[in-house]
């Protein structure tokens, strides 16, 4: 395997555990926010950034693997539309790579929003619902297996 290819493709698959701790901690946050009725705190700032810095770090990441090192994205786009046909190459290069630009274009928008917000209630609100929807389709398109892609949860 070429040694870009596999830099970027460990440091991409370790990143997604800080993107899903992170957004799981956010939105446990919020929630516990919103019930107890308690203050936008520091650490939730914190815990806002760490998720937005990891989901860039993923998209340049990702971007670098999409047109420079992997095989299967050159593959994919050397043939677009046979690559169409194909429900592997086709996750690859249009189902991952654009529904997680959606999921990270929507985590930033909402943190965004959190920030301009003065009221700690609605910061919570804005939390969980746009941290929610992002990591919801970051899930979904993450390959264990829901759209029929797999790969190792821990890659050596
Ligand atoms: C939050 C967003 C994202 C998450 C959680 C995520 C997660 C993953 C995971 C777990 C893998 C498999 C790694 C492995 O095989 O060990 C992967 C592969 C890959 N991702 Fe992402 N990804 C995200 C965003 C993106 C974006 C935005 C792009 C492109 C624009 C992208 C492009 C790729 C490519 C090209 C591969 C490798 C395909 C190959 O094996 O050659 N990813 N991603």
């Amino acid at each position: 395997m070429n040694t870009l290819y596999t830099i970027t493709l460990v440091l991409h698959s370790w990143n997604r555990w800080i993107i899903m701790v992170a957004g799981i901690l956010l939105i446990a946050s919020a929630i516990k926010g919103l019930t107890g009725k308690s203050g936008y705190s520091l650490s939730q700032r914190r815990l806002s950034l760490i998720f937005i810095s990891s989901l860039h770090i993923q998209l340049l990441v990702g971007l670098l693997m999409y047109f420079y090192f992997s095989p299967i994205t050159a593959e994919a786009l050397s043939n677009f539309g046979a690559a169409m046909k194909s429900p592997v190459l086709r996750f690859w290069s249009v189902e991952h790579a654009f529904v997680n630009i959606l999921a990270i274009g929507l985590a930033q928008t909402g943190s965004i929003i959190v920030k301009r917000k003065d009221d700690d209630n609605a910061k919570h609100k804005s939390t969980l619902i746009w941290t929610g929807v992002a990591m919801l389709l970051i899930l979904v398109m993450i390959p264990m297996g829901i759209m029929g892609v797999e790969r190792p949860w821990f890659r050596f």
